[in-house]
């Protein structure tokens, strides 16, 4: 019912030459795998190119971050008027954007309102850190920051939201989590939220995807998790082969 997802999100990685060739060199594989939606994101600087390149390819453009307002002094700011000119998708709240850069839950609700108004389909991202992990407070967390960042929209636009859980110990260490833990925290923790908020049936439409660690070796098991309906790539999303194998794997 829910059609799987795979999203690479490149991060601050690729100067405009360098994305040129990797999009075409990347869009060439992705073009062959069909029964997944398939997205990249790259910097804001390199998505001019990567729109052209993609232009008919079936594969989507997302940006990794927009401001919340239309125009205005900001200076230093991507619009979300600006984010639709090139881009279908839009990453919100990533943990790299609250730790660094302090977004609160209420900055990433903002940004997800704004998202609706432009009509571009956001990929918002929640996951607790490592002191909360240990300490166990993984479940109210998650729940608060799924909750508190995904109020406020219609139920109609909130079905096409994509929720991300990646815990942050996760994100570019090596040290993924493990399908049956995130299965846990997407069915037990992140859907009663969304339900909470929207409704069961509109939580069940909603994917939920994996993120953190993800390589070709340990995308299959989080993909056979009955929760879990794809994953945000980083690290490995900018290696042609292996993002590849993640995108088939989570084909159906
Ligand atoms: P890694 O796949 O490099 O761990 O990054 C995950 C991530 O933050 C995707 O948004």
């Amino acid at each position: 019912m829910r059609k799987p997802f795979v999203a690479g999100n490149w991060k601050m990685n690729k100067t405009i030459a360098e994305t040129r060739d990797l999009v075409s060199r990347m869009s060439l594989k992705l073009s062959e795998i069909s029964g997944v939606e398939k997205v990249l994101c790259p910097p804001f600087m390199s998505l001019l190119a990567a729109s052209a390149l993609l232009e008919g390819s079936g594969i989507g453009l997302g940006a990794q971050n927009m401001h919340w307002e239309e125009k205005g002094a900001f200076t230093g700011e991507v619009s979300p008027a600006m984010v639709k000119e090139l881009c279908g998708y839009v990453i919100l709240g990533h943990s790299e954007r609250r730790a660094y850069f302090n977004e609160t839950d209420e900055i990433v609700n903002r940004k997800l309102i704004s998202a609706q108004t432009f009509d571009l389909t956001p990929i918002v991202c929640v996951g607790e850190t490592l002191e909360q992990y240990e300490s166990k407070l993984t479940r109210e967390v998650v729940s608060r920051q799924t909750s508190q960042s995904l109020r406020d929209v219609s139920p109609a636009f909130a079905a096409r939201i994509v929720v991300a859980y990646e815990p942050v110990w996760a994100i570019g260490t090596g040290k993924a989590s493990n399908g049956l833990e995130a299965n846990a925290v997407a069915k037990d923790v992140i859907r009663p939220a969304l339900a909470g908020l929207f409704g069961e049936e509109t939580a069940q439409a909603i994917r939920v995807l994996y993120g953190g660690s993800v390589t070709s070796s340990n995308a299959a098991e989080f993909f056979s998790q009955p929760d879990i309906d794809g994953a945000l790539v980083g690290g490995a999303s900018l290696k042609i082969d292996e993002f590849a194998a993640i995108t088939e794997s989570a084909a159906v």
